[in-house]
Formats: C-alpha cells, structure tokens, sequence
C-alpha cells in the first residue's frame, strides 16, 4: 500500500513572519499520522518553517533548486543550502517554471538527479496544456515528460520519489479535471514508470494529481487507484488545506 502524500504549494506568496502565522494556524488541523503532509514554501520561507514545524511530522519542501553544487550561478539556491536547513521534498518543474523561467524536461531531469544525490525527495511535475488536451495528445505529452525528466535516474531512487500530474488548465483555475480524466493520466504515468523500470517501481513510486483541488474534491479524487494524494496550490493557505489533508 502506498502511504498518501499531500503537499500544499504555497507559490511566491507569504513573508517569512506570514509563514509562521500560517503555519501556526495548519498545524492544529492537519492529521499527519496517516498520510505524509508538506509544505512547500518560499526560499526565504524555509527557515522559520523548518523552526515552526519541529515537534510535528509535517515536512518542509522547497519549489525550486539549481544543479550545480556552488559557484557564479547569481541568484539560485544549491542543493546542499536546502538540505541544510532542513528541505526534505524539493518541487521540480513546475508548470510555472517550465512557463515563465524555461525550465526544460533536460533541466528537470539535472534537478531530479542533484536532489537525489543530496538525499531529498523530488516532486516532479508534469502536464499538458489545453491545447494539447483538445488535440487528443496528453498522455503523449505527459509520457515525454517522464522520460525525460527520469532518464537515468536508478530505478530504487524512483521508488522514492513523487511525480505530480497537473493538468496546466486546472491549475488555479478552480476548473479541476474530471475524477476520470486524471485517472486516466496518473494511470498512463504508472504505465510509463513500469516499461522503464519495471512493475515494483511503477507500484511503489507516488503520483499526486495537482489542479484546483479543494476540501471537497479531494476525497473523491485520492480513491482513484492510481492518485497518491495531492499537490495544492490555493487551497494550500488557507484552513482549507486542514480538509483536504483529513480527506
Ligand atoms: P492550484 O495549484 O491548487 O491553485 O490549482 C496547484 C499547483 O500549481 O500546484
């Protein structure tokens, strides 16, 4: 049986005085004892979540990570740097990030396997646009992006690792794709996962499904077979997260 995993992506949003505020109000309402739970929050952020969190078994996530150890890369975090303060689940490739800082399958890819390598766990996404869904090419898509994203990661760090599907048009839109429809794709992303690294892989590595989930959706959508749990945007900074995480 696969453990649920539910991550709230909080985005560019919260100061670090915020975040501990928030994190003071979730963590009376959020049940970590059945299913994991993480937060994952602004760099600046990570700290004082890390602080705010002790004691609890809620984790902290970053959103993003550079692929190089150290050196003249102005502006980007290391690896080694989340690791140390505590960053145990680390986002990779986000839409938003594939759409506005050109993250790419060959950058997700270097990320997955530094992450890895610096013993955190990857969250990493994937997902079509509408466009792509009305042309019938989604799961062609979405299995692209899993190639790529794992080519020549070891089959036993895959195991440990979460893929998120976000379907690009449900993604704060409050239009959540169908209970089916991201069945549909968290199976096909199993599929993938099991003819590259083989069925006990593909039965134990987590599949989120990401894309306006709400404490009322949730339910619904975690008893598909093949959805792990969630990642969650909106919903993430507010008590509503509470619901979803006690689903
Ligand atoms: P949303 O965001 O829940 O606000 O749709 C999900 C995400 O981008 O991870």
């Amino acid at each position: 049986m696969r453990k649920k995993i539910i991550a709230g992506n909080w985005k560019m949003n919260k100061t670090p005085k915020e975040a501990v505020e928030l994190i003071n109000m979730l963590k009376t309402q959020v049940d970590s004892n059945i299913v994991d739970v993480i937060f994952c929050v602004p760099a600046i952020d990570i700290i004082p979540a890390v602080e705010a969190l002790k004691g609890t078994k809620i984790a902290v996530g970053a959103q993003n990570v550079y692929f190089e150890e150290s050196g003249a890369y102005t502006g980007e975090t290391s690896p080694a740097m989340l690791k140390e303060c505590g960053v145990e689940y680390v986002i990779i490739g986000h839409s938003e990030r594939r759409q506005y800082f050109a993250e790419t399958n060959e950058t997700v890819n270097k990320k997955v396997k530094k992450v890895i390598e610096h013993g955190m766990t990857p969250i990493m996404c994937c997902g079509e646009t509408l466009e792509q869904r009305e042309l019938g090419v989604t799961i062609e898509f979405v299995r692209t992006q899993i190639k790529g994203g794992l080519a020549g990661v070891d089959g036993e760090d895959v195991k440990r690792m979460v893929i998120a599907y976000e379907p690009i048009w449900a993604i704060g839109t409050g239009k959540t794709a169908t209970n089916d429809q991201a069945q549909e794709v968290c199976g096909a992303i199993r599929t993938v996962v099991s003819e590259i690294f083989g069925k006990e892989v593909a039965n134990e590595v987590r599949i989120q499904y990401g894309g306006s989930v709400n404490g009322k959706n949730a339910a619904e959508l975690f008893a598909k077979p093949d959805i792990d749990g969630g990642l969650v945007g909106g919903a993430s900074l507010k008590a509503e997260f509470g619901e979803i995480v006690n689903y």
